[in-house]
């Protein structure tokens, strides 16, 4: 099988002969430009071949000058034997720029602090799982009931009754109990007026619980590490959204979704580097990933689509109808998240298919719900939607505004 070795990351690729180059980057991870979602009509794509030859098509978007200095369009080339090619400045994308422009935000303290935003929004830490601790009595001979019928009479003393419990939480329930002495630490998730026990662990964890907040922008990823004993904001990371190789905006991106295992292959770019985030972000609060409870996610409505692997194609088709907007919570480890199988995953609801539950997020959070003043909230993203209205009333736009507020050209 031929070898593709991407400069400058000198990053190496085997694929099958034939194979085509840009989806040969993308399973490097090698992030290359592709605006039209690899259908050789932006341009964007551009690689220069080192070494070896590419079968590919002829293009006009490339000048002749171009071609003779090497200059190839990704999507339109076939590997058919041992290749080097060099990923110009052009065609790479910055991934760290987005994080070295927060990091210098929060250094010259323009970004909210907790303490701003629980003051803007009069906000009251109540999350929907909450830990309690509970001793349990342990059985002998005269109370012999199991052990899930003492774990609740003991939860009952504490006032949580009609308690359904998750088969999750029940699998290890024998060895958590014993662990420390019959003290445990129960998960209670309340939604919908319903309480689920969706995790027990040995000994008191109430401190150790904690939140994930996803921002999944079309181009930018953003997740911050929330305590949810204190409400603080213990730390972030941020990247690039690595679906921006299968296209830089929402509409090409459900087209991409809508080809072969598309749609798979966007849901894992956006969960992989996720992760990859939570991952920098827990270390960076020395926190772990055990303590995850709740990971809320906000994005337009095709961003949270394709973060749950659900198809968004018939959003952009007359009368463009999402599939869904209001979304179930769903157990994060099923979608691939790397959290606890007890924690739950909430996508924040959108209206339409162009207001989006990141547009909800902002009016929640921004308080302009509760205000008599007419207040205008300005989301400036790859997609831009602005959202007038007070407590009685609300309307939202949108329109695509290109990467360009968010460090693209
Ligand atoms: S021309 Fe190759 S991705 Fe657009």
């Amino acid at each position: 099988m031929p070898k593709v070795n991407f400069l400058p990351d000198n990053v190496t690729v085997e694929v099958e002969k034939g194979e085509n180059l840009l989806r040969t980057a993308m399973q490097g991870e090698v992030h290359l430009s592709a605006t039209c979602g690899g259908s050789g009509t932006c341009g964007k794509c551009r690689v220069v071949l080192e070494k070896g030859k590419l079968d590919s098509l002829d293009t006009e978007l490339l000048t002749d000058e171009e071609k003779k200095k090497g200059y190839y369009l990704a999507c339109l080339c076939k590997v058919v034997e041992d290749v080097q090619v060099r990923v110009p400045i052009e065609t790479r994308r910055g991934e760290r720029a987005v994080l070295d422009r927060l990091r210098e935000a929060a250094a010259f303290g323009v970004m909210l602090t907790t303490e701003d935003i629980h003051a803007l929004v009069d906000f009251k830490v109540d999350p929907l799982i909450k830990k309690v601790y509970v001793e349990v009595e342990e059985p002998t001979l005269d109370n012999n009931a199991d052990d899930l019928s003492r774990l609740l009479v003991a939860l009952k003393k504490d006032g949580y009754e009609e308690l359904t419990v998750d088969y999750d939480a029940l699998k290890d329930l024998a060895d958590e109990l014993r662990e420390k002495d019959f003290k445990v630490t129960v998960s209670i998730l309340t939604l919908d007026h319903n309480k689920t026990v969706t995790r027990i662990e040995a000994g008191d964890t109430t401190k150790n619980n904690l939140a994930l907040a996803y921002d999944i922008g079309t181009t930018t990823l953003y997740a911050e590490v929330i305590d949810l004993d204190t409400g603080e904001i213990l730390s972030f990371a941020s990247d690039y959204n690595p679906q921006i190789s299968f296209g830089e905006d929402v509409i090409s991106r459900i087209v991409f979704s809508a080809k072969g295992d598309g749609l798979k292959k966007l849901k894992k770019a956006v969960i992989d580097d996720f992760n990859k985030l939570t991952k920098e972000a827990l270390e960076k609060a020395g926190r772990k990933s055990e303590e995850i409870s709740i990971i809320s996610a906000a994005g337009n409505t095709t961003m949270a689509h394709l973060f749950l692997g659900i198809s968004p194609k018939n959003i952009r088709k007359e009368p463009y109808i999402p599939t869904v907007t209001h979304w179930p919570a769903v157990k994060s480890s099923k979608i691939g998240l790397k959290a606890p199988d007890g924690s739950r995953t909430f996508v924040v609801p959108g209206r339409a298919s162009y207001v989006g539950g990141d547009i909800t997020a902002g009016i929640l959070a921004s308080g302009m719900y509760k205000t008599d003043k007419l207040t205008l909230y300005i989301d400036i993203g790859t997609n831009g939607e602005i959202a007038l209205g007070n407590k009685d009333w609300l309307m939202a736009v949108s329109c695509s505004a290109g990467p360009a507020f968010e460090g693209g050209t």
